[in-house]
């Protein structure tokens, strides 16, 4: 029996769903061939005439599948932390983005940046979230809001989805905010005649989302855009009551979203209805933490509906200037409640399923990909526990 790599003495956190909690199994071993897991289990069931080239013993080390940051707008131009300062000082965020500010200002730089700029400081960024174990990062369009700038966002994205080792999933976010000097119907027709289309046909993005808020869409408008999305093929998701309960996750679940993010505001018919749905919860307590919310997402009663809960950067310049996978977990456990098994499976397992990759990556299962993260701890919990310790040990993609 030949791989082309095996690990020994691990402790694995499969975090496969049929294994209780994390999916724990010590003095393990773990076996990849032609990129892909092939053995993962206890090292006594093995084969005794299993053989590699390359065989590396891990000490007990921690081995959990790699980090999936399933929400972020990770390419953009320019920086926004004069705005930050603004908000220290006491403006609001909506206030700023409603003055031309917010968003917006990321559009007219990111309008003005050339694509070299773009990927270079995108890259950069996404170094950081690889050096914490990420293997698959989500990048969302939604800073050009003109058809030439959401479609180059797009394939900067997926450029560097073939330049980097890791997995990029790209998302169409026209609908994040109305761009300056235009109307609002004309716009909406832009993304629903044109951008969706496109995007589609060119295989430009994987998901469509849209900011339901009122600083951006009304619920019928993003109607009209998930309309639009589903006749063009094309899974849906949203940044749902994020500032307010506008109806947004049962929004989501109407339209089967892959997941519904924020959430900070959302009221039972909405958990409800993304429970029946099979909706995703993708909490953002980086946003959270930045714009200063008092208002948590209701993780009791996602929990109790049985929604799957997600965690992700959200990494943007405005709301999230967030390069650390490692650091929302603590923050989902110490300002959410998550317990450390929720925020382990919230940036693997559960946000697969938030990017419908849940078939492919995840979990450490036979047949996915091996995209895995070693760390120098012994217990899942000292991911969760240290603010500013990272210890990665070793990243694994695609079992290399
Ligand atoms: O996820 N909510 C809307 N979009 C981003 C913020 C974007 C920005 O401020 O640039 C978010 O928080
Ligand atoms: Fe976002």
């Amino acid at each position: 029996m030949r791989f082309d790599r095996i690990w020994r003495h691990a402790t694995l956190a499969t975090l496969a769903p049929q294994r209780p909690g994390m999916g724990l199994i010590e003095s393990a071993a773990l076996a990849v061939a032609n990129g892909r897991i092939a053995f993962a289990g206890p090292m006594s069931e093995l084969p005794a005439a299993a053989r590699a080239p390359e065989q590396i013993d891990l000490g007990g080390r921690l081995v959990t599948p790699g980090l999936i940051d399933c929400h972020t707008h990770i390419v953009f131009g320019g920086e926004r932390s004069a705005e930050f300062e603004l908000r220290l000082a006491g403006a609001d965020y909506a206030s700023i983005a409603r003055a031309g500010g917010g968003i917006l200002s990321t559009v007219r730089a990111t309008r003005a940046a050339a694509d070299e700029t773009l990927l270079i400081t995108a890259t950069e960024r996404l170094q950081a979230l690889m050096d914490e174990g990420v293997t698959t990062v989500e990048i969302k369009s939604g800073y050009g809001l003109d058809v030439p700038t959401e479609l180059r966002m797009l394939r900067v994205a997926r450029f560097l989805g073939r330049r980097l080792p890791l997995g990029v999933v790209t998302t169409l976010l026209a609908a994040h905010t109305l761009p300056p000097d235009t109307d609002r119907a004309a716009y909406l027709s832009e993304i629903t005649g044109e951008l969706i289309p496109r995007a589609s046909a060119e295989r430009l993005a994987d998901a469509v989302d849209g900011f339901c808020e009122h600083i951006a869409f009304t619920a019928t408008e993003i109607r009209a855009v998930f309309q639009a999305a589903r006749a063009h093929g094309l899974p849906v998701k949203l940044h749902a009551d994020q500032l307010s309960d506008g109806g947004g996750a049962a929004l989501a679940a109407e339209f089967d979203a892959l997941s519904a993010d924020h959430l900070e505001w959302t009221g039972e018919a909405g958990v409800a209805a993304m429970a029946r749905a099979g909706t995703v919860a993708v909490l953002l307590p980086g946003a959270f933490h930045y714009l200063r919310e008092r208002r948590i997402p209701p993780v009791a009663a996602l929990r109790r509906a049985g929604v799957p809960l997600a965690l992700a950067t959200d990494c943007n310049p405005g709301t999230a200037p967030v390069l650390s996978l490692l650091t929302v977990m603590n923050l989902a456990a110490v300002q959410f409640g998550l317990s450390v098994e929720e925020t382990v499976a919230g940036v693997t397992r559960e946000a697969a399923r938030a990017l419908g990759r849940l078939s492919d990556i995840g979990t450490l299962e036979v047949g996915k990909r091996a995209d895995l993260a070693i760390w120098n701890v012994d217990r899942p919990a000292e991911l969760v526990y240290w603010l500013g310790r990272n210890p990665l040990q070793g990243r694994i993609w695609g079992g290399r």
